[in-house]
């Protein structure tokens, strides 16, 4: 076989490219892994390097143009990108339902599409012979901004359209930023001390309008299309659902939420099912829209104004909302950490009532400028803890306060401490302190260290209140009868606390470091330093440097480990413990984890499997030599997908990383 002239190996390259964009992008099942796809791009780029005079404008390497605009050029939109009436209520949506139904005249339902209502930006994006020429922002409407260069740069956009297409056809879509990728974003923002968003909707629409592209090309943009404009030569098919047909056939990426619904009740039931998945969606929707997928019944309803009487936006409650800040207290956790919590006038968002906002440190504090009295924008995305978004400057009050950190520790008052450069303070009282004996107790006590049944919450404050217990060793001293002795509890759970105390002094030299509540001493840290140190007594003596040896443990760790072991006190209390009689099997020291099969080979699990436990799983590997982490990243090996695999399966996909079902696995485990 002869070798293919440049011209033709990169009209080749080309061609494949765009193939793994529209497998990757549009249908979401991409043939080939990451390393596979930029392998070929590099080699049409080593081409493009050595013969300029063959690079195209539409090529994959020319997304983004090296050079920066130097201001947003004003584009007229040739139909006008229009808005869309809100519904809030289901007795909204019904009565838009009758309108409809009455315009046109028919007591027959209609028949809708249902489209999630993705929260970005909406962008027209225009194609001349399948190229794309032109996109722009929707402005107010009629005229928007020129907003190409930064649009060329989402992967998500193909620069050529696939197949036959339009001499001009013009889509509208939503440009938006996906949630991992605006934390992303943010996080290395915060890092190099530059501005951070305060959502992915507004991260998205600064990015869009920033004048140097290579802004845009690192930042995470996607997009979606939903509707057309002008469509030049296309005789338009007959519905709203067809068009998207095309679309996909075109390479222009649909959401794959997309439905075709009859009438009310439809639409009613797909917003239900959409609002279940909104909180496991991995970008950021605010409602859903229903269109009337006819377009001989669009053109008869019209429109009034600048929104179409043929279509409806059905919202989601907010995620943000506005309330006062009335108090900002401190919080102090099991490592002393304080954390400062903002007290609320309680608001309704995103579906709950909320009357308290973490903030997080007072840098954060700081940054953010919350001062007591302030109007604040709260944020409840999906299920994570409700968050300060920003101050409305404008609404602070005179009498409004400064937030200052405490100088002694609001729970036990011993010194307040900050290291230098460090964002968190601490309260130095340790376990004197009765707020970090709690969290000390509890985590000692939780399912994954000492596993003590029943010692919940309300009896370790008791006990910590009738100061019974002064650290984790007066646990085991506990009777029966000083049990008994506590509030609403009977004789028999305390001989069943006592039994369980009991039963846990049985344990693993790996739980048992874990459960001491070292900080930055996780599960996964605390089995390895159990199996490098094998005992107590060697991980006492050892120094920092001989704690960096173990996997996996850094400088940072290592000093704390380090500094834990060095207290006194600590010693006392491992003492005590086990004078107590907590106990774990002898283990033989060894340099690193098991040699076998696995050696060298790194497994993440997901999903549930049938055969054994995942903890199981965890130990079959590492007892052949494998390594089991909690994230999938571009050094993970395999990943075991049980049933019900979530995003983890989803990244390994991604990646391009072998997937192992049960019973691959098994195989590879040589059971089978
Ligand atoms: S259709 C005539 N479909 O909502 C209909 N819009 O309030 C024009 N949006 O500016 C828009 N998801 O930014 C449509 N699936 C969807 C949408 C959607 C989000 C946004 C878009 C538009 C705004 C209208």
């Amino acid at each position: 076989m002869t070798k293919p002239s440049p011209a033709a190996r990169a009209a080749d390259l080309r061609r494949q490219l765009e193939h793994h964009n529209y497998r990757y992008y549009v249908l979401d099942d991409p043939e080939v892994s990451d390393a596979e796809y930029d392998r070929l791009l590099n080699e049409l780029k080593q081409i493009e390097a050595d013969n300029p005079d063959l690079i195209t404008p539409d090529s994959p390497t020319q997304r983004v143009g090296a050079t920066p605009v130097s201001e947003l050029q004003e584009v007229a939109h040739t139909t006008p990108m229009l808005s869309l009436d809100n519904a809030f209520t289901e007795e909204d949506l019904i009565a838009f339902d009758r309108r409809v139904r009455e315009r046109l005249e028919t007591s027959q339902q209609i028949e809708y599409v249902a489209e999630p209502k993705l929260d970005g930006l909406a962008v027209s994006f225009r194609y001349e012979n399948g190229r794309l020429v032109r996109a722009a922002t929707r402005g107010d409407g009629m005229k928007g901004e020129d907003v190409t260069h930064n649009v060329r740069t989402i992967k998500a956009v193909p620069t050529q359209l696939r197949g036959k297409a339009p001499d001009v056809l013009d889509v509208r879509g939503e440009v938006f930023m996906t949630l991992a990728g605006f934390k992303a974003m943010n996080q290395r923002a915060l890092e190099k001390g530059e501005k951070v968003f305060v959502n992915p909707r507004n991260a998205a629409a600064g990015t869009i309008r920033q004048l140097d592209p290579r802004l845009a090309a690192n930042r995470p943009l996607d997009a979606f299309f939903y509707a057309v404009g002008e469509h030049g030569d296309w005789k338009l098919p007959a519905k709203h659902s067809e068009v998207l047909e095309h679309f996909r056939e075109w390479g222009l990426k649909v959401s794959p939420l997309t439905k075709v619904v009859q009438g009310a009740e439809g639409c009613l039931a797909y917003y239900r099912d959409i609002g279940e998945k909104r909180a496991s969606l991995k970008y950021e929707i605010d409602g859903v829209v229903y269109k009337v997928n006819r377009f001989n019944q669009q053109r008869e309803l019209g429109f009034v104004s600048r929104a179409p009487r043929w279509a409806i936006a059905h919202k989601f409650p907010a995620h943000e909302e506005n309330t006062i800040v009335r108090d900002v207290e401190f919080q102090v956790g099991r490592t002393g950490a304080l954390t400062p919590v903002a007290r609320l006038e309680p608001v309704f968002v995103g579906g709950v009532t909320v009357s308290n906002a973490t903030l997080h440190n007072m840098d954060e504090v700081q940054r953010k400028d919350v001062h007591i009295g302030d109007t604040v924008v709260i944020r409840r995305a999906g299920d994570v803890i409700p968050e300060v978004v920003k101050v409305v400057l404008e609404r602070r009050p005179k009498n409004a306060r400064p937030v200052t950190l405490p100088k002694n520790c609001p729970i036990c008052g011993s010194a307040v401490e900050r290291e230098e450069g460090e964002a968190v303070a601490r309260c130095s009282g340790s376990l004197s302190c009765a707020a970090q004996l709690k969290g000390a107790l509890l985590h000692f006590a939780g399912r994954r260290a000492m596993d003590i049944d029943g010692l919940g919450e309300k009896i370790v404050d008791q006990l910590i209140e009738s100061k019974l217990v002064r650290s984790p060793a007066d646990l085991y001293k506990l009777t029966v009868e000083q049990f008994s002795n506590l509030e609403r509890l009977g004789e028999k759970s305390a001989r069943n606390l006592v039994s369980a105390l009991q039963k846990s002094k049985k344990t693993t030299l790996a739980r048992f470091l874990y459960a001491l509540g070292i900080r930055d001493v996780g599960e996964a840290t605390a089995t390895a330093l159990a199996s490098h140190f094998a005992s107590v007594e060697a991980l006492q003596e050892a120094d920092e440097a001989a704690i960096q040896e173990v996997p996996d443990v850094g400088p940072v760790v290592a000093a704390h480990v380090h500094m834990f072991f060095q207290q006194p006190h600590n010693r006392e209390v491992i003492q005590a413990l086990r004078d107590a009689g907590v106990h774990w099997p002898a283990q033989t020291r060894r340099a690193a984890a098991a040699e076998g099969p696995l050696t060298g080979k790194t497994f993440v699990l997901t999903g549930t499997l049938e055969s054994m436990s995942r903890d199981q799983a965890g130990d079959r590997i590492t007892a052949l030599g494998g390594k089991v982490t909690g994230s999938v990243s571009k050094k993970t090996h395999y990943v075991v997908a049980g049933a019900e695999a979530g995003s983890k399966l989803t990244k390994a996909q991604e990646l391009g990383i072998e997937i192992l079902d049960e019973a691959a696995f098994l195989k590879l485990l040589g059971e089978q």
